[in-house]
């Protein structure tokens, strides 16, 4: 069996709001093996960041277990943290606004170099920083300019080196391409792609953009409301969608075909608040094939074709399964 680079256990992160407990991410766990990518999808506000960064422990979990090389990192001390750091980084969706726009390239990429004492000599690390430009596809004489000079695919290019700097193991890709024109977006998932290849690397792999999942992973999860509602091998959940929630959303992929005639599911009705949830379906209210029972209790994830995991109590019946 494959090596699981990471395992997320029953992660939960909840926010204390002015009118309650805010359930962003609520109950999650799923693993990775080494080297794959686990994509996760879900509309805005469903828990996507909130899960990536509390891996990252960017923010700390309220509760469950985030098992990294075979280690409970929720228990670390943030002094040992730190040495954990360098194995996992993060790619932000809007790269201008995670780069300093005071530093030019050389010292935003060489700054995580520095910080973390990777390399001591001036020169080591200005080869160093030359090695990573190269690596992501930015041109030498770059190098002295700042970020508010370059288009958006070069900076998501400075983000990605700077990500690579501590040769990490794995990293969360948080929407890395959605701000990106259309034609820059290939440009840079090629990039990642081949990345992964050249260094072994273990994506997570958040987006909103289906098209994009699909061609990048391996496994998706969907998220809805904090909670995984289905996740299997990228394949199999293209060719067999089957929580609710899932064959609506997958039912929006544009196809560039015009004779195909399959029906866009619209879904409708407001998406409940995450605040003070109750013990039910999250999904029902949306639900075109809600039912009585689908109001009491909360679905758990169950496997229900190899590999395949729903959590939908009317499963069976809404797929004749
Ligand atoms: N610091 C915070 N305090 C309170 N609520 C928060 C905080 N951060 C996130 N949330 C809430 O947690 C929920 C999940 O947010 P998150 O950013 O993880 O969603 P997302 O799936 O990444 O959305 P998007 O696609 O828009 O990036 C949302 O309801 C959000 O408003
Ligand atoms: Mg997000």
């Amino acid at each position: 069996m494959a090596e699981k680079l990471l395992e997320v256990k029953h992660l939960k992160k909840y926010f204390d709001t002015p009118r309650g407990k805010l359930h962003a991410v609520d109950d999650v766990s799923f693993s990775i093996e080494k080297g794959k990518t686990l994509g996760v999808v879900g509309e805005s506000g469903c828990g996507k960041s909130t899960t990536g960064r509390c891996i990252l422990r960017l923010i700390e979990p309220t509760s469950g277990e985030v098992i990294f090389n075979g280690q409970d990192i929720t228990k670390l001390h943030p002094r040992d943290m730190k040495a954990l750091r360098k194995d996992m980084q993060i790619i932000f969706q809007d790269p201008y606004a995670s780069l300093d726009p005071r530093k030019t390239i050389s010292q935003i990429i060489s700054e995580p170099i520095i910080i973390n004492k990777i390399l001591t000599n001036k020169q080591d690390v200005e080869d160093r920083v030359h090695e990573l430009m190269d690596t992501v596809g930015l041109a030498q004489r770059l190098v002295n300019t700042y970020p508010h000079e370059l288009d958006g695919g070069r900076r998501q290019r400075i983000g990605i080196a700077r990500a690579l700097a501590m040769n990490p193991k794995f990293i969360v890709c948080d929407e890395p391409v959605s701000a990106l024109d259309v034609s820059i977006q290939a440009q840079i998932l090629n990039l990642l792609q081949d990345l992964q290849e050249k260094m072994e690397l273990t994506f997570m792999f958040i987006t909103h953009d289906l098209s994009v999942v699909n061609h990048f992973s391996d496994d998706i999860a969907v998220m809805y409301l904090g909670q995984l509602v289905e996740k299997a091998p990228a394949e199999e959940l293209f060719a067999h969608p089957l929580h609710p929630y899932t064959k609506a959303l997958f039912s929006a992929i544009p196809i560039p075909d015009p004779d195909d005639q399959s029906e866009r599911i619209i879904i409708k009705g407001e998406i409940t608040s995450p605040i003070n949830l109750p013990d039910a379906c999250h999904f029902a209210p949306r639900c075109q094939y809600c039912e009585e029972n689908c109001h009491h209790g909360n679905p758990a994830l169950v496997e229900v074709r190899p590999n395949h995991f729903v959590a939908c109590s009317c499963v069976e019946e809404i797929n004749a399964l």
